[in-house]
């Protein structure tokens, strides 16, 4: 989703902007926009479609200064065009902007602006920020940098909704100031020698710095090339903390690989192997979740857990609930994070809600950490971006550890938090006294075998291609499961739809009577989940049920099943798995299959349409 770079220093500012909204571009966006402002005056480019297009621009018409700021925008209010893209600018001039989030209140604000003679160039909800400074700044003053500040500061008052801001005044050109309210993704100051850099996200400026102030909420930034000044919306300054991001800017290279995508597939296995380094004691048969602050105490009068998730996120929550009941037999209840804050939900000091998300800024879910806290319940996160508002906001986190996730369709941070809450279950079913040591031992058996059987199961690679060959040019598929698996069936039609545009629709496979097998003839091929399990027999009697009405079986089984090559068109043989890790394994076969289709198809498979690497707004 939307995405921000700006810079101050003795350096150009384009290219460190543009390179930083580059290494945005996987969050997903539709317009793009730099403003750089040297003696001469601001120069500002924007345009639609990808940051080629922006770059061209630039390229043909120069910009040249030290102080600049640029944004990547995700079409909220106004449709993708060149007038509706960031920065936008005062009618005076004299203050450009650039904006992630909802103005809620932006219809009132605009009337009240046009009353007063304001022109609009643009139907976005952030060009009224941009006017509402010029307005305060008239009352106030525009000569000093405190007065520009209180501008600003009496602007950003005014709006409802969470927002990410960064104001440049152009008339003042050694300074930018940049606020946070609420969750609208993260406003971030890296910290260089003489030269400063704000940012959305932690890549876009981690080949400058690794030094970096996280704002909070209701939190501003006054940046300038030779310091930077932490206060808070009210004008108390703060002295803010320094954190120094460790992750590597090279794992975000595509290397031999031909999409993101693809590499963080086949990264799975060593990803997997990572989440679990420095966890899992085989030789007490325990596991350790050092940032987690749970204690024995704290996890014996845990009465409930509520995941919180969207999307992938979502899915892997659903699967985290057979874990959670099973090994620590603890109730479960999985909820939309979108969804959870608008029904009065109950909560207790008994409950404790999970957050599960890889970006860590999902405003929903993080907006159901917030109700979470403000209503007793302890909160716990499972997370992979370092540094994310969901792992500072919680009381303890649990890592997924697997590196940056660049393609928008969650892979390796599927399989990583589905693991994270084994690891979760098995921690509390010790603490909880609900596992015998002889299971604790098995379980954790279990987990060391998995990187190897993923492995495995990537060998499979070449003969998902040749069936993605088969099934590109179907419109409509199926993915049937049961049990944990169901989710996985879930998730399965949700990469295929997210990159290939192929429609597809997950189900309990014993749900398929009620309703889709109205659905079924030979248009429509059937992903079914078919390991040899506890419900391997009432699996192959849904298959029986859709060969039985014509339709085309792909099943997903185990090697060495006897019976399912009569009974389905195409099968895949998986490695023996046991049974609780089994929908980590299905996993990869699943994306490898959405991965080809949408290959065969030539869509953008990093970057699909419409979809955003971490969602920001509501
Ligand atoms: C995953 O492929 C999707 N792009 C999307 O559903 C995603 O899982 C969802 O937006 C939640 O993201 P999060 O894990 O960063 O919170």
């Amino acid at each position: 989703m939307c995405g921000i770079v700006g810079y101050v220093g003795p350096r150009d500012a384009a290219p460190i902007i543009l390179d930083g909204l580059a290494r945005l571009e996987y969050r997903g966006y539709d317009s793009a926009g730099i403003a750089v402002q040297n003696g001469g005056g601001v120069q500002i480019r924007r345009d639609v479609g990808k940051l080629g297009n922006l770059r061209a621009k630039v390229a043909a018409q120069p910009i040249d200064g030290h102080i600049g700021i640029g944004h990547t925008r995700w079409a909220t209010h106004g449709v993708p065009a060149e007038r509706n893209a960031h920065p936008h600018i005062s009618q005076d001039g004299l203050f450009v902007l650039v904006h992630n989030g909802i103005v809620e209140n932006y219809l009132p604000l605009r009337d009240e602006l046009t009353a007063e003679g304001v022109r609009f160039s643009s139907e976005t909800d952030t060009e009224v920020i941009v006017h509402l400074i010029e307005k305060y700044a008239r009352r106030i003053g525009t000569d000093t940098d405190q007065q520009v500040i209180e501008a600003a500061r009496a602007a950003v008052s005014r709006l409802t909704g969470a927002h990410a801001i960064v104001v440049l005044p152009t008339h003042l050109p050694h300074l930018l100031i940049a606020t946070r309210i609420g969750n609208a993704g993260g406003v971030i100051v890296g910290l260089g020698e003489g030269e400063h850099y704000i940012a959305s996200d932690i890549p876009a400026i981690l080949e400058h710095t690794r030094d970096m102030i996280y704002l909070e909420h209701r939190q501003m930034a006054v940046v300038r090339a030779d310091g930077v000044g932490i206060q808070t919306l009210e004008g108390a300054l703060i002295k803010a903390k320094v954190h120094h991001v460790a992750f590597d800017a090279v794992s975000a290279a595509k290397g031999e690989f031909k999409h993101f995508m693809q590499k963080e597939i086949f990264e799975q296995a060593k990803g997997i192997t990572d989440t679990l380094a420095g966890r899992i004691d085989r030789d007490h048969a325990r596991v350790h979740l050092h940032d987690l602050n749970l204690t024995d105490e704290r996890a014996r009068a845990l009465r409930r857990i509520v995941s919180v998730a969207c999307g992938t996120s979502y899915y892997s929550a659903l699967v985290g609930k057979f874990y959670l009941e099973q090994f620590a037999r603890v109730a479960v209840e999985v909820e939309y994070g979108s969804e959870y804050r608008y029904r009065d939900p109950m909560l207790d000091a008994e409950t404790a809600v999970l957050a599960i998300t890889q970006s860590g800024e999902t405003v929903d879910t993080l907006a159901a950490m917030e109700y979470a806290r403000s209503h007793g319940a302890a909160v716990w996160s499972i997370v992979n971006a370092v540094g994310s508002q969901a792992m500072r906001l919680a009381d303890g986190f649990i890592g997924m550890n697997v590196g940056p996730e660049i393609g928008v369709a969650s892979t390796k941070t599927f399989t990583a938090s589905i693991v994270d809450q084994y690891l979760l279950a098995v921690a509390l079913g010790t603490a909880r006294g609900t596992l015998t040591e002889e299971r604790r031992r098995c379980l954790v058996e279990d987990l060391a075998k998995l990187p190897d059987i993923l492995r495995r199961t990537l060998a499979l690679d070449p003969l998902i291609q040749a069936l993605a060959g088969k099934l590109h040019a179907y419109t409509d598929f199926l993915y049937l499961g049961r049990g944990a698996q169901y989710p996985i069936a879930l998730e399965g039609a949700l990469k295929l739809k997210e990159i290939s545009y192929i429609h597809a629709e997950g189900y309990p496979a014993g749900e398929m009577k009620h309703g889709p097998i109205a659905l079924i003839d030979e248009t429509m091929p059937v992903v079914a989940i078919a390991l040899k399990d506890a419900l391997y027999e009432k699996m192959i009697s849904q298959i029986e049920q859709v060969k039985a009405r014509g339709g085309r079986v792909i099943a997903l089984a185990t090697e060495g099943d006897p019976y399912i090559a009569g009974k389905a068109d195409d099968v895949l043989y998986l490695p023996d798995c046991p049974d609780m890790l089994a929908p980590v394994m299905v996993s990869l076969p699943m994306q490898l299959l959405a991965y080809h289709i949408a290959v065969w198809r030539g869509t953008d498979v990093d970057q699909p349409r419409n979809l955003a690497k971490s969602v920001t707004v509501e």
